[in-house]
């Protein structure tokens, strides 16, 4: 026997409330708080437990006895998904791919399903098939085994994937599926988590690999819940700037992999192209020597790439000076604006500072920190920096250069691409290379001497 009850959840990070209020307590947001229908048990839970306790045919297991047994995956066309993921889609896994709208995850999915020679369902409760076939001749490969079903009833979509077996089921998106099994809108929390249970259930049960795509929120979440996300093996965050072509994505959860690996997309007229040779395209080709530009030789994951950090300084026409940032977090530019100001001396209070990375790409590396301030410096004291020189160094708070994660590959890739000379930490323990001198600093007042 079932009794409804209704709750009140917010619907931007499912926080639950048993009246209505305005604001939500725990994210602040305002208005997102709506009444769902709960349903809850009333019968005594432990008849309920030892019934089932009477049924199972699962009994814990020593774990000296438990033999592994190697998950099976299922490669796709793609190599930087596979490496993405650990190797490629393992069996019966619930993958989420989050992503701001427009930034390509449909086209990233769809591209999948026509290069792999397996059997896809790709669900689409967005889009009508006449629009998924428009995209699919841009991207331009074929592949007959991909069915397109148009759908957002979940029972239906359960019965179609028992009649065809499909290798793969693609759901896009989780937020437009709804079930019969309760009643609760489209798009609401308690429809979202019923919706991924019974798929995650209906994955295990069939061992078919299942790919969510899910919308996010202005915080930059997967919209609705972080339950989501807690529920699934794998959590992929696509990003990018949706005016520039580049596109990374990162691992935030993998139940079976590593989540250091990012994967580099460039959006093109026929789809995602994989990018395997980062540091060559992020680098600018100029001629010209131009002051305000460095180079970083940057981790993201577990792969050196070589980014240019770009800085203009000029001094401010309106009373509050303006700091700008793309790719980088605006916290850290201030950070390293005031160890400028405090432990070199320069005033930059007065000026107008714009910082970005070239590419539209986000990057977290604090590595990046040594090529910012070079950036900055040399922007506002008007020199170039040789096109040779390459930096990577965090900078403490004390204006200390500290060293950064895997610097013997950064040096690696700067010395692949031809760089004479790289910036490091004086507390860097590297391996010697012959090819790149490496130029050891301890604080930022001795960056200024060495670059010039
Ligand atoms: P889409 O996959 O629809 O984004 P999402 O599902 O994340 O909302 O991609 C949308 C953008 O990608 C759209 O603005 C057009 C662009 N695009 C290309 O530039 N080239 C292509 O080959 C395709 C298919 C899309
Ligand atoms: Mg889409």
């Amino acid at each position: 026997m079932s009794k409804i009850k209704t709750t009140f959840h917010c619907q931007e990070c499912g926080a639950e409330y048993a009246k209505w209020q305005g604001q939500c307590n725990k994210c602040n947001s305002w208005n997102s708080i709506k009444e769902e229908i709960k349903h809850t048990l009333t019968e005594n839970i432990w008849d309920h437990t030892n019934s089932n306790l009477n049924k199972a045919s699962n009994n814990p297991t020593s774990i000296d006895e438990i033999q592994i047994q190697n998950e099976f995956r299922i490669e796709t066309q793609d190599k930087e998904f596979n490496r993405v993921l650990g190797g490629g889609i393992v069996l019966g896994s619930i993958t989420l791919l989050g992503g701001e709208p427009g930034i390509g995850k449909s086209t990233l999915f769809l591209q999948i399903s026509l290069k792999i020679r397996n059997k896809v369902l790709y669900v689409s409760g967005e889009e009508s098939e006449n629009q998924i076939k428009i995209r699919a001749n841009r991207i331009k490969y074929s592949n007959k085994d991909c069915l397109i079903y148009s759908e957002n009833k979940l029972e239906n979509i359960f019965a179609q994937a028992e009649k065809i077996k499909p290798n793969i089921l693609i759901i896009d998106s989780i937020q437009t599926l709804t079930t019969n099994s309760i009643d609760s809108t489209q798009g609401s929390i308690t429809q979202l988590k019923t919706c991924t249970a019974e798929l995650i259930n209906f994955g295990k049960r069939t061992s078919i690999p299942i790919m969510l795509i899910g919308h996010i929120n202005k915080e930059g979440n997967i919209a609705g819940p972080k339950v989501l996300e807690h529920m699934v093996d794998t959590v992929l965050q696509f990003e990018g700037d949706r005016n520039h072509l580049y596109r990374i994505l990162r691992v935030k959860k993998n139940r079976f992999g590593s989540t250091n690996e990012i994967g580099i997309y460039e959006m093109v007229t026929d789809g995602l192209k994989e990018i395997t040779n980062p540091s060559e395209i992020l680098i600018g080709n100029s001629d010209q020597k131009l002051s305000g530009t460095a180079i970083c030789s940057s981790v993201e994951g577990s792969r050196p790439f070589l980014i240019e950090v770009q800085a203009l300084v000029s001094t401010a026409v309106y009373g509050t000076p303006q700091r700008s940032t793309t790719g980088i977090n605006t916290k850290r530019l201030n950070m390293l604006l005031a160890v400028l100001e405090k432990r070199a001396g320069f005033h930059l209070a007065s000026k107008d500072i714009f910082l970005n990375i070239t590419g539209g790409l986000k990057v977290e590396d604090t590595g990046t920190d040594l090529a910012i301030i070079v950036a900055i410096l040399s922007s506002n004291n008007d020199i170039s920096i040789s096109d040779d020189y390459c930096f990577a160094a965090e900078i403490g708070l004390s204006g200390e250069v500290r060293p950064v994660s895997r610097v013997d590959q950064r040096i690696k890739e700067a010395e692949k691409l031809g760089f004479n000379k790289i910036f490091i930490s004086k507390f860097c323990d590297i391996i010697p290379t012959k090819k790149i001198q490496v130029v050891y600093l301890s604080s930022v007042e001795e960056l200024v001497d060495k670059i010039s």
